[in-house]
């Protein structure tokens, strides 16, 4: 039986998570609407020094392969378009809060948390294009926030004798661990934190099952976009101590999407050939 006062202070943690940097919503309210010229988007990303200079360190990667070197934002978004800068900036601004959270208790190395959320991104985008590209960046966004329930449930795994002892035993906090202890899931914490974001409800779904997508109302195809894209890079390994795990892919998932496990396997090539790409720097 979970002590409710214990529930009672993960909900009053979610409640004063702060919100996302302002200028990264502002961002954010801005390429939703068709009438937001590159001059006003500059205006808003050139004013966050920090982020400014992420953004323009990932155009630069070879990742996206570009012809000349990128110095200012209004370059950026002339010859990426609005929504990858979107893309860039979000991530940034994501990684802003979880830099701020010591997560080696979910097994991942010293910021392991970010790359991890930003391959499941990369992997979110790349199976969306194949499936409903209408969905890429909102599934690009799911990806980079899946895991965000962690940095609230992060804090009371540490501080519990008997989570450390199961955890000597195995190395991975399973969710059946986190349903004892909470009664609740970090996915289900994420999806509170989202919706404190205001996040739009499809994104909240999409975190809140990421890793039970059959059980979300109306099963949407982002919580099953999130769930496989999540199983590759934790396939691959990316941000992890140790060097993958394989969890089981569920019967429904196969069904939804059409894949194969021969499917997944080329996902996992296409994924990590992606990541390697944003992290080289271009040669040019
Ligand atoms: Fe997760
Ligand atoms: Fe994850």
């Amino acid at each position: 039986m979970v002590e409710s006062s214990l529930i009672k202070r993960i909900l009053q943690d979610i409640k004063e998570i702060p919100p996302l940097p302002e200028v990264a919503t502002r961002v954010l309210q801005l390429t939703n609407d068709p009438e937001v010229s590159a001059a006003e988007l500059n205006q808003v990303i050139s004013r966050d020094e920090a982020l400014t200079a992420n953004v323009l360190k990932l155009c630069n990667s070879a990742y996206y392969g570009l012809p000349r070197v990128i110095s200012s934002v209004s370059q950026a978004i002339m010859y990426l378009g609005f929504q990858t800068v979107r893309n860039m900036v979000l991530s940034s601004a994501v990684n802003q809060v979880f830099i701020k959270h010591d997560l080696s208790i979910y097994n991942y190395r010293k910021n392991g948390i970010s790359d991890h959320s930003f391959a499941v991104a990369v992997a979110c985008q790349t199976i969306a294009r194949k499936l409903r590209p209408g969905l890429s960046d909102t599934a690009f966004t799911s990806g980079l926030l899946h895991d965000v329930g962690k940095i609230i449930l992060g804090k009371y795994l540490r501080e519990n004798d008997q989570v450390l002892q199961q955890r000597s035993a195995s190395p991975i906090v399973t969710r059946a661990l986190e349903l004892e202890f909470f009664g609740m899931d970090h996915a289900q914490v994420g999806s509170h934190i989202a919706d404190n974001w205001n996040f739009p409800q499809e994104l909240t779904l999409a975190i809140g099952f990421h890793h039970n997508p059959d059980e979300a109302k109306g099963r949407p195809l982002l919580a099953v976009i999130t769930y496989l894209a999540d199983i590759v890079c934790l396939r691959l390994g990316v941000g992890l101590n140790n060097p993958g795990i394989h969890p089981p892919i569920s019967d429904y998932c196969f069904e939804a999407t059409g894949y194969s496990d021969d499917t997944i396997d080329e996902l996992c090539k296409e994924v990590q050939e992606a990541l390697q790409a944003t992290t080289k720097s271009s040669d040019h």
